[in-house]
This record gives C-alpha cells, structure tokens and sequence, in this order.
C-alpha cells in the first residue's frame, strides 16, 4: 500500500496559511474587445498580471496537457479539475471511450455483455449529448457504439439527443442531427429498427448537475422514459425547425422536450420493462441525476410514475464512491492519491467552497470523481445554493462575492490550513455567449479575488490563483493563428459560448510566500498538473515523487 507520509519541504516551512483560487472559465487571450475579461474592470488579477514577473505565468489547460486525446481539445472543468487535484495526467474518458471503440474491447466487456441480454426481445436506448465538443460525449463515438451495438444483435434502438450549443456553436445541433439519421439510415439498412425517440436541449432537459434542479432531469425522464412531452413531432429535424420558428429565442441548449411520434401519434420510444439503457456521457457531473434516477429503487426526487424494470449501463462509471451506474461499457480514469487525500494524511486541514453549480468542481472532480470527502474532521466543504431557473447572464455575478466571504471567514477563523474556491463566473456566464453580462460577471470575480486576498494578507498567509480552463477571455469564434474573428456566411460575428485552448494565469504572492520562493524558468510547458505539487510545498511538504513537478523553486 501506498505510503501517505509526505517529507517535509527542505526549505519552505509549515504553518502559513493558503488560499488556492480557481477562476473558472479564465484563460489568457489577446487583449481586444472580444476577450470579456480585458474589457472588464480586474484591478486584482491586473495587479498579479504586472507584480513580481517570477510569480505569475501560464499554464496549459487543454489537449493532453489535461488528458484529453488531442492539442485542439479545449479544456473543461472535468478534466481541469481533475488535474489540479491529482497532480497527475489521468488519460480521461474521451480517450478511454476512442481506444475502447477502436479496439472492439467495448463490445466484449461485461458492461456491454449485460445489456446486450436485452436485444433479443428489448430495445436499446442511448440517451445523451449530441455534439462534437468533446467534453461530455463525442458525436463519432456515438456512431461507432450505433453501429457496434447493431453488428452486436441490437434489433431495435432508439436515440434520445439533448442537444448542445454550450460546448459547440447554437445552432450546429441541426448538422448532428443530420449526422446521425445518416448513421441510422445506414444501420437500418443493416435490418436494425434505429429511430431518434426524443429529445430537448441540455440546459433544459436532463443534464442538469449536482442537483441544482431536479425539474430539468425530470422533464427528460418524461420524454425519454414517459414518452410524454409538450411537444410532438415527426422527426427531430422537424422538431428543432419548428420549435425554432415558434419561438426565435429558443437556442441549442434551451430547446424545450420533444417526442418523435409515429403516424398514429403514439411516441416511437418510451423506455419498457425488458428495454437495454445506455447514458452515453462519458462526463460524470450532468449525467449523475439521471444515472440515480434510472438506477436507484429507493428514489424520492421527483415522481417517477414508472420505473421501468431495465439493463442499464453508463458509458463509464460515473462515480466510484457510489458505484454508479453499477454497469459500465469503459472503466473510468482511476485517479487516485489526489492531493486532497495527502493533505488529510499529513493533517492538513481544509475548507472548500464554491456555489451548486461549481461545488462538485472543488470536491467530486478535485478528489478524482470520487464524493464525499476523506476526512469530516479535517475537511469542511460550503456549498452555496445556486440561483436555479435561469440563465446566468441575468444574475452575471452569481454567488462569487458570498463564497468569497465564506473563504474569507474560513481564513480568518484559524481553523484551516488551506482554503480552496472555485468563482464561477467566467464561466457560466461565458457560456451564455452575453458579452456584457460576461464583463460584468468577471469584473465581479476580481472583486471577489480581492475579498480573499485582503484575508490571506490579514493572517500572514498565501495565495495560488489560477484557473481550470478559458472561456470568458474569448467570445467569439477566431481563427486560432491569426486570432482575428471568423465570421459566418453573412459576415456576421459568431458567438463563442464554448471552452476554448487558451493557457491559463497561475500567481502566487501573500505576505507568507518566503521571498526566495519564485516560478521556475525550466517547466515551459508547465500545465494544472503541475499545481498540486505546488500546493503541497507551499504548504510545506515534499510532493509525492510521480507527481508532475512543482512550478516553483527556492532560490538560496
Ligand atoms: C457544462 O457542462 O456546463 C459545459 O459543457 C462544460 O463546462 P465546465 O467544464 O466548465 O463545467
Ligand atoms: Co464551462
């Protein structure tokens, strides 16, 4: 068994106390008037940017810097995240999901093997996002498991789609859709009945997380397991078309649940005793809800009406402490010996803290998709209710300034060695593509920077800032070499509401940050998996020997 027991740093001492920050969606772009976070007011980032030049850089937050299979991948919370806690690249599901797939092993594993006992009489339904992104499921990867699952005796499937518009551009949902019913057309020719069944957009059906509204899962529940939905059409195509015309501000992620109903206008796919069931997500957070719900007899958080008797299966297991879902086709990423778990085992104290949207970021995704926490004596973690039943670009600031004072007063109270936040806004009001409701919410995570800077200067402490991913300092759609704006076939700006490649700020400063303590020059390439070594030795202790390296040194 691993030994927890980490060495003491040779040259940092322990007792300072530290704030480690995460600015969520914050990357580093050219400074125009398309970066959201240039425009706004962030006198404190400012500050950290133009301070001591050894004590600010960047770090790379995409590609395989934090396990994802390609260098155009952008970052996402999941994986960056992951990689903060971890102190390790963790190849993550995208990748594990592509080599499963090119292998044939998916098809011959036990997860797949114990659905696979429903296609004889049952049908197969895959529910999930239908999107190129990449960061919660991948178009190409739902095609291969369509056409593997015919080839495998898959007699009857229905597809249930949430469509994007979050990690991709609005409107591309119409492409997928395309796409896929080429898929289906061509695995119906193959003699397999292959419909889409259902369908509504991510932010409105289904993929809600860490039950922030559990009115968003129960609407997909309806459609996709019901059959039922206020609207009914004769294919999703239509279905986006016409709700699209009925109502112009109905985007990708907020499309309202839909059926797809036969001549007859019976609904061509609601899930039945006997069916197979896959959540084809690879990303645990927005599936989770859902995975509860299809998987748990004991289940109180909304009516289920029905409980179908069913094979279900998640494309990996979303998380490892609850064993759910119990099948899975791919193993998740094991991520173990996070940073977290040292800290407990050295006696490190800690509190984090961030809003519901983002509070699993700071736990679930910090300690390797793994909840709960390791220690109750030594850990507090804040969850501060998120406002649900809207789009963030009208409430910009978000909780930031509450969780900021939460930390502050952690900080104050001398209960914990560290501190750790995650400040929303960068990113969920990025991801509502409003440019000024994106100034307004980054100016207000300077502002909450600030708060917990002001505490950590208080008691003598430290400060690590930085950020799991970009997505505010880019609002549009560039070209990535000349960084100019790609416009649409109108010549129109297109408006960026995804993640993007852009590295990230890392700075670390406070009245407790030993002077001879600075960035080393030699890790260029430096990337969030070099952050948990840091922390460590800011807190005083030599990092674990596979951990990616510190990023910072002590000079003599
Ligand atoms: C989401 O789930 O909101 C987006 O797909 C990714 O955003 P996150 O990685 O910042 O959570
Ligand atoms: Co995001």
């Amino acid at each position: 068994m691993a030994s927890f027991v980490l060495p003491a740093h040779p040259k940092i001492p322990k007792g300072k106390k530290l704030a480690v920050i995460i600015l969520d969606g914050w990357g580093e772009q050219v400074s125009d008037e398309y970066n959201a976070i240039h425009v706004a007011e962030t006198p404190t980032m400012d500050a950290l940017k133009n301070g001591r030049p050894d004590t600010w850089r960047l770090v790379k937050a995409h590609g395989p810097a934090v396990g994802l299979p390609k260098e155009d991948d952008m970052g996402n919370s999941e994986v960056g995240h992951n990689a903060l806690g971890a102190g390790r690249i963790f190849e993550q599901g995208a990748g594990l999901v592509d080599t499963a797939l090119e292998t044939g092993k998916l098809f011959q594993g036990s997860g797949f093997k114990y659905i696979q006992e429903a296609f004889p009489t049952g049908t197969l339904h895959l529910i999930g996002l239908l999107s190129d992104g990449g960061v919660h499921s991948r178009l190409d990867q739902l095609q291969a498991l369509i056409k593997g699952c015919a080839a495998h005796g898959a007699k009857r499937i229905r597809l249930h789609v949430l469509t994007d518009g979050r990690d991709v551009l609005d409107g591309s949902s119409l492409g997928f859709v395309d796409d896929l019913e080429q898929t289906l057309k061509e695995v119906r020719a193959s003699g397999c009945d292959a419909l889409i069944a259902s369908g509504g957009g991510r932010m409105e059906v289904t993929m809600d997380r860490y039950e922030n509204d559990w009115n968003v899962v129960k609407r997909g529940w309806d459609a996709q397991v019901l059959g039922e939905a206020p609207h009914k059409f004769a294919s999703a195509t239509e279905a986006l078309k016409k709700l699209k015309e009925a109502d112009p501000k109905v985007n990708d992620q907020y499309y309202p649940p839909f059926v797809i109903v036969d001549e007859a206008g019976q609904a061509v796919g609601p899930i039945v005793d006997g069916d197979a069931v896959v959540t084809f997500n690879f990303r645990a957070d927005r599936m989770v809800m859902m995975a509860k719900a299809l998987e748990f007899a004991d289940f109180s958080s909304f009516d289920r009406v029905r409980w179908p008797k069913i094979k279900y299966a998640g494309m990996l297991q979303y998380d490892g402490e609850l064993k759910l879902p119990n099948h899975f086709l791919v193993s998740p990423p094991e991520i173990d010996r996070t940073s977290g778990e040292y800290m407990v085992k050295n006696g490190i104290s800690t509190f984090a803290c961030s809003e519901t949207v983002k509070f699993g970021h700071v736990t679930f995704f910090w300690n390797g998709n793994r909840s709960g926490q390791f220690s109750h004596e030594l850990e507090e973690y804040v969850e501060i209710p998120s406002d649900s039943g809207i789009t963030f670009n009208v409430a910009p600031e978000m909780k930031a300034i509450l969780i900021a004072e939460k930390a502050r007063d952690a900080i104050l109270s001398g209960k914990f060695d560290t501190v750790r936040v995650n400040l929303p806004n960068g990113d969920m009001v990025g991801h509502t593509g409003d440019f000024h409701a994106t100034v307004v919410g980054c100016a207000t995570a300077d502002k909450a920077v600030k708060i917990i800077l002001d505490a950590v200067e208080q008691v003598g402490g430290m400060f690590l800032v930085t950020a799991d991913h970009g997505n505010a300092e880019d609002m549009v759609k560039r070209n990535p070499k000349t960084t100019k704006p790609v416009l649409d076939k109108n010549g129109k700006l297109q408006i960026l509401t995804s993640h993007t490649c852009a590295p990230v700020p890392i700075a670390i400063g406070g009245p407790g940050l030993p002077k001879n303590v600075r960035f080393r020059k030699d890790l260029p390439n430096g990337g969030l998996a070099n952050v948990a070594a840091t922390t460590l030795n800011l807190l005083g202790f030599e990092a674990p020997a596979d951990y990616e390296p510190s990023l910072i040194e002590v000079v003599d």
